[in-house]
């Protein structure tokens, strides 16, 4: 699909998008719409229950007196609330209410659409991105698909009077979904095609945007000692990766504060639960267990691509977790990267032991002031809150203000949990330092949490965002189709982009 900007103007074909604001408020372009084609447009809103709130479309096809199909008013509800995220999301489901429509072009006009704080170059930039997200379809092994099936859209325009801005705006925002795209991919193609080795020749791609790339195999990741992750990694012909992306925007001496921030993700490209293993029912989700070293690729990617001037390092664990006969047991003692030694008593719990080694080998070789891991890291955080939030635990207030605020912004919401003593204490072993789950199943995203937390060191400022329930999308909404949705991307580079440049 082709995206356009232009200046204000009524299309000779396909469909017009016109704005109307809740309480059936007419945007300027609305209005000129209604006295071409004779009120047509106003009879046709009071015919129905078309109110003009958010998300809200009203098709009149073959109108009079215009050349084009149809008119498509959409609804925006109140415009002085419309934010650059819900810009976005309403390109996304207009995107989805035509999509699949007879039309080849789409033309929306955003233009005098009164009260709204935003700019109009903005609103249409973020629409247009929108648009484009939710256009984006993983339809690579579909053989067989039906034409009505399959998006008949080519050419996405977006008037407004300041098309030249739109489109600056746009570029921008083009970087970070290409950022988006790349950990979608990641994320849904099966696991028979990502697993360590092929995400990290993924990872490499980032070379081309200036980003160094360096990839650990498993003889590098024995002699560092990185026992805990290869644990893991053990029962599987695949072998283990440990990827480490540097990006260095921000130079030498321009950064104010020493090292980089540090993003790290959970990359287990499929979960079977081990020897520990997961019931048949559902285990094919599993193939979404490598999401937080996804997004942490796509967010190093939308940085180089917009070169974000900052200074950051992506570092992901890639393992499969395999039941095999050299597979580790439950009762297993491993020993992580920074000495301390892990009694493994649930082989399920094995991002933890992935993220751990990998915390650790950062913290010391690169000294990051911010460390924030990403990891799709229990099931109780999604028993806890589904897909609405992902949980947020940090040991720095300013820190998980910043994320959440990022985070509201961008439409990735966070929920803070705690860190407590009493989980810490959970996770102290019987014959090793430390256990990898708690004596109960209380409290499970708390007591994963507090597991990390034991691979902090002291003066960094950490944050976990556990994202097992927001990873995957059970249905198509705004920007984001059914399937991958990149969380964290956008969370990520908002964050950066408004305290570290
Ligand atoms: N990858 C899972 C967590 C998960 C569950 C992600 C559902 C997405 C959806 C993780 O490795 C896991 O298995 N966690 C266990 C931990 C338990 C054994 C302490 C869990 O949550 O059950
Ligand atoms: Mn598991
Ligand atoms: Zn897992």
């Amino acid at each position: 699909m082709k995206i356009a900007f232009a200046g204000l103007g009524i299309p000779k074909t396909g469909a017009y998008v016109v704005a109307v604001a809740e309480g059936r408020e007419f945007s300027a372009a609305a209005k000129e719409a209604d006295k071409l084609t004779k009120g047509q447009i106003s009879r046709a809103v009071k015919t129905s229950k078309f109110t003009g709130k958010r998300h809200q479309f009203l098709n009149i096809v073959a109108p009079h007196g215009v050349e084009c199909d149809r008119i498509v008013l959409m609804g925006i509800g109140k415009a002085s609330e419309l934010t650059e995220h819900q810009a976005e999301a309403l390109g996304g489901n207009l995107f989805g209410h035509l999509g699949k429509s007879s039309d080849k072009t789409i033309t929306v006009a955003i233009d005098g659409i009164s009260g709204a704080k935003l700019g109009a170059a903005s609103i249409a930039a973020h629409f247009a991105v929108g648009a484009q997200l939710r256009a984006d379809r993983f339809d690579k092994y579909k053989t067989k698909e039906k034409a009505e099936d399959k998006w008949s859209v080519e050419h996405f325009h977006v008037l407004c009077d300041k098309s030249a801005a739109a489109k600056t705006a746009f570029t921008t925002l083009e970087k970070i979904a290409d950022g988006v795209r790349l950990t979608r991919l990641l994320v849904n193609e099966p696991p028979n095609v990502i697993y360590p080795e092929s995400f990290a020749a993924h990872a490499k791609q980032l070379t081309k945007l200036g980003v160094k790339v360096e990839v650990l195999d498993e003889k590098q990741l024995k002699s560092l000692g990185m026992g805990a992750l290869l644990g893991v990694a053990q029962g599987s012909v695949r072998p283990a990766r440990v990827v480490l992306m540097h990006y260095d925007g921000a130079g030498k001496a321009k950064g104010k504060k020493s090292g980089p921030i540090a993003l790290i993700g959970k990359g287990v490209t499929f979960d079977t639960g081990g020897i520990s293993i997961k019931p048949a029912g559902g285990m094919e989700e599993m193939k979404w267990d490598m999401a937080g070293a996804g997004a942490v690729t796509g967010a190093m990617m939308a940085l180089a691509g917009r070169k974000a001037k900052v200074n950051v390092l992506g570092a992901v664990g890639l393992v499969e977790n395999m039941p095999d006969g050299n597979a580790q047991r439950p009762s297993d003692i491993v020993k992580s990267y920074n000495g301390q030694t892990i009694e493994v008593l649930n082989t399920d719990a094995e991002g933890r032991l992935v993220l751990c080694d990998v915390m650790a080998y950062v913290q010391e070789k690169y000294k990051p002031h911010t460390m924030i891991d990403l990891a799709t890291l229990t099931g109780a955080i999604v028993v806890a809150l589904g897909s609405e939030f992902a949980g947020l635990f940090s040991n720095n207030d300013e820190l998980a203000k910043n994320l959440s605020r990022a985070g509201d912004a961008v439409g990735e919401k966070l929920w803070r949990m705690p860190l407590a003593e009493a989980y810490d204490k959970e996770m102290e072993g019987f014959q090793s330092d430390l256990r990898n789950i708690g004596s109960g199943r209380e409290a499970g995203s708390c007591t994963a949490a507090a597991f990390l937390g034991k691979f902090v060191e002291k003066g960094v400022a950490w944050a976990h965002l556990d994202i097992a329930g927001t990873a995957w999308s059970k249905k198509d909404h705004g920007a984001v189709p059914k399937g991958a949705s990149a969380f964290g991307v956008r969370l990520l580079d908002r964050f950066i982009a408004d305290h570290f440049e």
